[in-house]
């Protein structure tokens, strides 16, 4: 159903329900998705951003709902990831006087996607394209989150469309920020963000103070997914402010995998230390846990304190994905700590301390091992694992 998010702007896009994991596999999404896209009419006709493609009809639907597809004469691809842009071959199919306006990295990429010869117009920051009454005004947005991205801004009406900065992977019923469970907003907008975003973070508070230096007013912010801020827009931009400043709870996160329960007795061990110590703190059996929200608690969090028994002379394969995504999301401000049970060679708990150092995780306490099951002086060790890391957390 089409949506007039102001007058002359309306929402085109598409709730999927459905959808449990994004990337291929590698992004959960309990709460399903949208994928927006917006159809501004003016003297000109302007789409900013398609839809995935399994939902191009739905998409094309939508626009003729509201003007003759034929009479669009701009279409902007903020981003070239195929949840936005994948419907293009479509909307150029029924759109095809239009010209495609995208960032030169953008061009690069949806060329590399589509290998299709249509007329393209790149734009850089504070380029205008005049539609009319108001203009659209583009600000170039690399890293957040791709080379290509960009944000897109309408004048007259004050709505910022920034793709997937500020998004949420949220389907609702309604489509807006007031009628919505705030709870779960936020949820989903601090994962999105843990999980896609942390590691352009410098780059967000750069280029918030960069939109805000240009002083346009902004009375909704439309992002490419999710719910679109209308009420206090400006709220979710100072949550990125707080989020991307890295400055962590004070809590602990407890990571392990385990085989036979000795490894799972150390993380107890160590939960029983960190609380004696008033720290509070969160437990996950990684290999049964679903990594994104691992991640969004993580990232959360001040310490990580990892665990997994030796296997094969290294660490189980069940916890090495976290390792990855410790590594790749570069987060800041974090100290952390391993432990690990043995049977023969034990090297788990070092290889655990160096995938720790790789992620500029600040080892504060030297890691615990146990041979075999654990004995009472190796949880004791533990506890003693948690108040050093407690100590350091409150330090
Ligand atoms: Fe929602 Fe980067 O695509």
């Amino acid at each position: 159903m089409v949506i007039e998010v102001t007058k002359g702007v309306y929402w085109v896009g598409v709730v999927d329900w459905a959808i449990k994991k994004f990337h291929g596999q590698e992004l959960s999404t309990h709460r399903g998705s949208t994928y927006n896209a917006y159809l501004i009419v003016d003297e000109k006709t302007a789409l900013v951003d398609t839809v995935w493609g399994p939902f191009q009809e739905q998409l094309i639907d939508n626009i003729r709902e509201v003007v003759d597809p034929t009479k669009i004469d701009i279409v902007v691809a903020n981003h070239a990831e195929t949840d936005h842009s994948g419907s293009l071959p479509a909307v150029m199919r029924h759109s095809p006087n239009a010209t495609v306006v995208v960032s030169q990295r953008g061009k690069e990429s949806i060329e590399g996607h589509f290998h299709q010869p249509w007329d393209f117009k790149t734009v850089k920051t504070g380029d205008k394209i005049n539609i009319g009454r108001n203009d659209l005004v583009f600000v170039e947005a690399p890293m957040l989150h791709w080379p290509d991205s960009m944000f897109t801004y309408l004048t007259g009406k004050n709505v910022l469309m920034p793709n997937d900065a500020f998004g949420q992977h949220y389907a609702t019923a309604f489509r807006f920020n007031d009628q919505v469970n705030e709870e779960e907003l936020y949820e989903e907008a601090i994962k999105y963000y843990a999980n896609i975003l942390t590691p352009f973070s410098s780059l967000v508070l750069k280029k918030i103070d960069e939109v805000l230096s240009l002083n346009l007013a902004v009375d909704i912010i439309a992002p490419s997914h999710g719910v679109i801020w209308r009420k206090d827009p400006l709220q979710i931009v100072k949550k990125y402010q707080e989020w991307a400043a890295q400055q962590p709870e004070r809590s602990a996160v407890i990571l392990y995998d385990t085989m036979w329960e000795g490894t799972r007795q150390m993380a107890e061990a160590i939960g029983q230390g960190l609380a004696a110590s008033d720290v509070p703190y969160k437990m996950f059996h990684v290999a049964v846990s679903d990594r994104n929200d691992v991640i969004t608690e993580v990232f959360k969090a001040k310490a990580i304190i990892a665990g997994s028994p030796t296997f094969n002379q290294g660490i189980l394969p069940t916890i090495s994905p976290i390792f990855e995504d410790l590594r790749g999301l570069k987060f800041q401000n974090k100290i952390g700590a391993a432990f690990g049970s043995y049977g023969w060679s034990g090297e788990s708990v070092k290889i655990i301390e160096e995938h720790l150092n790789n992620s500029k995780i600040q080892l504060v306490v030297e890691g615990v091992r146990a041979k075999w099951q654990p004995k009472p002086d190796d949880l004791e060790k533990c506890q003693e694992l948690g108040k050093k890391v407690a100590q350091a957390i409150n330090a």
